[in-house]
């Protein structure tokens, strides 16, 4: 299939561009580059031996999209374009809306116009919100977001869905397939060490931070509360291998060729590690002690959560086949030889 890849610059995107290229899938990169560099295309070009053709675009360009949509035909979009970070979107939650709202309301009104009705969207298990009951499965009812981040992705969810629904409704003859694709905690990087995770500023996410401390560029982590109602009272998440993760892309396309209408899956490993527990499989694979202090827990944060993702494996034949170690190794294999990412 021919893909559009918006925001194929970062992080989970440039790590799905490789898995497109080997599954010999064809690749098209849209990205305003807010959060990633052009190096890391040039990367995926180095691992895959082959040209991405990328587009210096804003979603939210309408004409920019247009000559994209004008240059090349489409069977399918994967749509990663999207600000990310959690607690910037409480501060600045007008900018939440307008680029992750907005610019996926432009592009899938261009999809249209070209004819092209399919689209994976990158959703996050911050759908759950506090789950009552863990592991979660798509079954589980959504939950109460706690910031405008993780409302844009519910939101979108819902847009995205209704419109399948309406051509459903309509009798349309080629409906929108919509595949949701929920990521729990996506860690590791490629095995190569070329892509990795360049957060911009001090890291939100704990893996990132970790391996900041073991380049010595952070002085210590600091754990979010261990009063939690959990094993050793730190905060458990499902952590998942990004090249795991976007193996899980491909594996979606299936879905949509099948003409899936809406398909949910969470893509996880169904195994939660608490903050201790990954600082523990950080120090093993790296041989790099990580100093930490427990400081009170971060506003917004949940106990527990991981993933049923058995249904990704029996409708796609899709299961995360990296563990802990393989995702410590290679995220410190990432930050040991890009210390300053792809600066
Ligand atoms: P990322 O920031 O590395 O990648 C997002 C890319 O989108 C960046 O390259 C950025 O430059 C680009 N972008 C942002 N706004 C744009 C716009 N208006 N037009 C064009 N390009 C734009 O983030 P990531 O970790 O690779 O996440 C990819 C997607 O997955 C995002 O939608 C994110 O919300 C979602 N997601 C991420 C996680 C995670 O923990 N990393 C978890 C769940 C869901
Ligand atoms: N944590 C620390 N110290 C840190 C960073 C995190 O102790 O410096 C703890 C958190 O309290 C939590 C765990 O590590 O218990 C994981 O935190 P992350 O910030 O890495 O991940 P979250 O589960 O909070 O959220 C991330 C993304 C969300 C996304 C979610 C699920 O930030 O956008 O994963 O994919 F929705």
């Amino acid at each position: 299939m021919n893909i559009l890849v918006t925001g194929g610059a970062g992080y989970i995107g440039s790590h799905t561009l490789v898995e497109l290229l080997a599954a010999r899938h064809g690749a098209v990169v849209v990205d305003n580059l807010c959060n990633s560099s052009r190096t890391a295309l040039k990367r995926v070009e180095q691992i895959s031996g082959k040209k991405v053709p990328f587009y210096d675009v804003d979603i939210r360009d309408r004409e920019g999209l247009e000559k994209v949509f004008s240059e090349n035909s489409f069977d399918c979009c994967i749509h990663f374009a999207g600000l990310k970070a959690v607690g910037e979107s409480v501060v600045k939650p007008w900018e939440y809306y307008e680029n992750n709202i907005g610019g996926t309301l432009v592009l899938v009104d261009v999809m249209r116009k070209h004819g092209c009705k399919n689209i994976i969207f990158s959703s996050s298990s911050t759908v759950y919100g506090d789950p009552e009951v863990i592991p979660v499965t798509e079954q589980t009812p959504k939950g109460i977001c706690t910031n405008p981040y993780g409302k844009t992705k519910s939101m979108l969810e819902d847009i995205l869905s209704d419109l399948n629904a309406a051509d459903v409704k309509t009798g349309d003859a080629k409906p929108w397939n919509v595949v949701l694709l929920r990521y729990f905690n996506p860690i590791g990087a490629h095995p190569s060490g070329l892509i990795g995770e360049d957060p911009s500023g001090i890291p939100n996410n704990l893996m990132p931070y970790i391996t900041q401390v073991a380049v010595g560029k952070r002085d210590m982590l600091h754990v979010f509360g261990n009063d939690y109602d959990t094993p050793d009272g730190t905060g458990v998440r499902d952590y998942i291998h990004v090249v795991d993760l976007a193996k899980g892309h491909v594996k979606a396309l299936q879905a949509i060729e099948q003409g899936c209408g809406v398909a949910v899956y969470n893509l996880g490993t169904g195994k939660g590690y608490s903050v201790l527990e990954i600082v523990k499989a950080f120090e093993e694979a790296s041989g790099v002690k990580i100093p930490y202090v427990i400081d009170p827990r971060r506003p917004g944060d949940i106990a527990a959560n991981y993933a049923d993702a058995s249904k990704a494996e029996k409708e796609l034949g899709w299961k995360a086949e990296f563990g802990i170690f393989e995702m410590c190794r290679d995220s410190w294999n990432w930050q040991k030889n890009n210390p300053d990412g792809y600066r």
